[in-house]
């Protein structure tokens, strides 16, 4: 269903009037917690996937995230207009240091506006935002490029992103156990409790090596600026699955990884090419030709193979675009008005 559509229902409720006489605007206030009861990987997967679909298709508006760096840390502008969902913007940040403040690396808010009146319709919470849809792309790369043969999920790095990209990847990859480092013992005990918790049999392991081998899928999760994922110790086949190194000049995976890929998907060609170490490096060095990069909007339509062979490796490699925030944030408007979700505030 159309964002507008809803909205025509209750488009009476989006407005007050101002002591002025203005039309002053009513928005949706959207929590965090409320986005995890709302946005299942059941129905959030299959909209993200449409919304690469859109996307690959030159469908969507979507300008490079503007990036501004405060106080030595990320920021970003993300922006974008997306068919059949809405315009959404969100401001976010990446401070790696509040590990030690107890704070959430990432956080985040989104706007939800409507594309054809520009009434802004939704503030969402856009930490869990972004896991819940970052979570639900690696889940359709898991979908197309996940190796038939089953065994244990690696995943590197077990802070706050892990936590949602095991629950949406085990949603197409079935596993009963899970290999897990973090240079933190305390983020991975953490995180053990967490999945045992969820159900899993969960190996604490030394070292990224000794969880990497043997996984059929790997999902890297670190905030690391050097490879900690090194191709020689792949088993065949497996999936990988990268989110960190988001910078120009960080990268997650060593030149093995993508020696040994049969096939590399990202999420935007253009993004990472500005955006991440872990494509652009190897294509400078000549160990990546461009024409072997698809991107999961290509694999979703089906134009181009999410897997090769069934011994192969395949690696996704995302960097997250806006067109992921304005679909989940659209989606999580339109069912939080059915479900009687969320706040009405006056602006
Ligand atoms: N691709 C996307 O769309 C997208 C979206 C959101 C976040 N991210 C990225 O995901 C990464 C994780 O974000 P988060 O919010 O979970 O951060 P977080 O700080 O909560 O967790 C990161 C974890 O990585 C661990 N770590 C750092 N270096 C490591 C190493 N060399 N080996 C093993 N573990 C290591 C840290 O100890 C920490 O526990 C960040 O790089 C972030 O920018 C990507």
């Amino acid at each position: 269903m159309l964002v507008l559509e809803v909205e025509l229902k209750v488009d009476l409720y989006l407005f007050q009037r101002g002591l002025f006489g203005v039309s002053l605007p009513r928005v949706l206030a959207i929590s965090g917690k409320e986005l995890e009861e709302l946005l299942k990987p059941e129905i959030l997967v299959s909209e993200i996937e449409k919304a690469f679909v859109l996307y690959s298709s030159g469908s969507t508006v979507t300008p490079p995230r503007t990036v501004m760096w405060v106080e030595g840390n990320w920021w970003g502008i993300m922006q974008s207009y997306v068919p059949n969902y809405g315009v959404g913007v969100k401001v976010v940040n990446v401070i790696p240091s509040n590990v030690e403040r107890g704070l959430p690396t990432i956080q985040a808010i989104v706007t939800l506006f409507d594309p054809l009146t520009g009434t802004p319709l939704a503030v969402i919470e856009g930490g869990v935002l972004t896991a819940l849809r970052t979570a639900a792309a690696s889940a359709v790369s898991a979908k197309y490029m996940a190796p038939e043969t089953r065994g244990p999920i690696a995943i590197i790095g077990t802070g706050y992103q892990a936590r949602y990209q095991l629950v949406f990847v085990s949603h197409f990859y079935k596993a009963e156990e899970i290999k897990i480092y973090d240079i933190r013992e305390e983020a991975a005990e953490s995180y053990r409790k967490y999945a045992e918790n969820l159900g899993f049999k969960v190996t604490v392991c030394r070292s990224a090596r000794e969880a990497i081998e043997g996984a059929g899928v790997v999902i890297e999760a670190s905030t690391t600026r050097t490879p900690v994922i090194e191709g020689k110790h792949l088993r065949s086949p497996a999936h990988v699955i990268s989110i960190g190194a988001h910078v120009r000049d960080a990268r997650a995976l060593d030149d093995e990884v993508i020696k040994r890929a049969e096939v590399v998907v990202v999420d935007s060609r253009e993004a990472v090419m500005l955006e991440t170490g872990d494509i652009r490096i190897p294509i400078e060095i000549g160990i990546l030709s461009k024409e072997r990069v698809s991107e999961l909007g290509e694999v979703a339509s089906g134009k181009k193979p999410g897997r090769i062979t069934r011994e192969g490796i395949t690696v996704f490699k995302s960097v997250g675009l806006a067109i992921q925030d304005a679909a989940a944030a659209a989606v999580a408007y339109r069912l939080a008005l059915e479900k009687g979700f969320g706040r009405f505030i006056e602006l």
